[in-house]
């Protein structure tokens, strides 16, 4: 009788013994917090469709990292929210943009925060395109000029990391090189290799003020019904000299994620995009699922999934309910 059947259950009948044998954990050093900072403005704007974000001002900087270190919180990835847009994104590379001045103060007031710079266009140009847009065409290789002065830029400021995110084919060799030429063969880059074309981004592009003005991101982000065009986007960013990978979205890409982890050894990176948190958060806002609970496991399955980091806009919770 004994041996008819495995007793699975031993192993679950006190919380000691649960944590004893629990697989996975969250520290408050696996989130890196999206933080975003607003040109022109004296107060933070707060973002209508993700409660408990806002824009930062550059006033309110200090403020806002005070409690960003308080809770434990290690990183940061910053997006710029502009006050002049242009065709070509022309703030995006200013040596003076809000992008800019916001990691050099960051550097100086709390140098021990890892800065992650986002490299992206969208924000920057008036027609919302992460690229240079010609006759309705988002063009390739005009836009790598552009995000590798993007990238350069930023190092100078102190970025940390560069998070390139436009999805054009060959920013990692353009701004590996762009990089090493200006003196920072050190600075390493974190490839939004695999971006999928998703309707969960919505919130943040109202956030960071980046909704295209025409079309959609169909001919550069990814199509969520590939999952071997991750397999070729991963393997040419590791080629071309990726030293991480961030997988975007996340909660339906567990399996990309997976995939990754299996075949490959860099660090990996699961952006919870702005859609996942705001579902939450609205649910959570109905009394309809238990927020705190609900945060734990979606962020647990991310890093069981395979990430070893998480962008997450949930991650000042997170922090806090860890220290609880
Ligand atoms: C822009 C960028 C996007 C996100 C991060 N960088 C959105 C987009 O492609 O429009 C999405 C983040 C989120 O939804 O949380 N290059």
């Amino acid at each position: 009788m004994a041996n008819e059947f495995k007793r699975h259950r031993r192993l679950r009948q006190s919380a000691s013994l649960r944590s004893m044998v629990r697989e996975t954990h969250l520290h408050p050093e696996d989130f890196i917090f999206p933080l975003f900072v607003v040109e022109g403005a004296t107060e933070n704007n707060d973002v209508g469709s993700m409660p408990g974000v806002y824009q930062v001002s550059y006033n309110n900087l200090k403020k806002e990292l005070d409690e960003i270190i308080e809770l434990g919180l290690t990183s940061v990835i910053i997006f710029g929210v502009p006050e002049v847009k242009d065709p070509y994104g022309k703030e995006a590379y200013n040596d003076d943009g809000i992008v800019q001045k916001s990691i050099r103060f960051i550097k100086d007031y709390a140098p021990q925060l890892t800065v992650v710079a986002d490299t992206c266009l969208c924000q920057y140009t008036d027609h919302g395109h992460c690229g240079v847009v010609n006759g309705g065409v988002i063009e390739n290789d005009t836009s790598l000029e552009l995000l590798a002065k993007t990238a350069v830029t930023q190092a100078e400021a102190g970025a940390d990391i560069i998070a390139p995110s436009n999805m054009m084919d060959g920013f990692v060799t353009y701004i590996r090189k762009a990089l090493d030429e200006s003196g920072f063969p050190q600075t390493p880059i974190m490839s939004y290799a695999v971006k999928y074309s998703s309707a969960f981004y919505g919130p943040f592009r109202d956030a960071a003020h980046s909704t295209p003005q025409f079309g959609d991101r169909d001919t550069y982000q990814m199509d969520p019904a590939n999952r071997l065009e991750a397999k070729r986007e991963v393997k040419s960013d590791l080629e071309e000299g990726a030293d991480f990978l961030i997988i975007k979205p996340a909660l339906s890409y567990m399996d990309i994620l997976r995939d990754t982890r299996e075949e490959t050894d860099v660090p990996l990176v699961a952006y919870n995009v702005s859609g996942e948190y705001s579902m939450i958060k609205a649910a959570a806002s109905q009394g309809w699922v238990d927020e705190k609970a609900i945060v734990t496991e979606k962020l647990l399955s991310m890093k069981r999934a395979g990430a070893d980091l998480i962008v997450t806009y949930h991650a000042k919770d997170m922090a806090r309910w860890l220290k609880e």
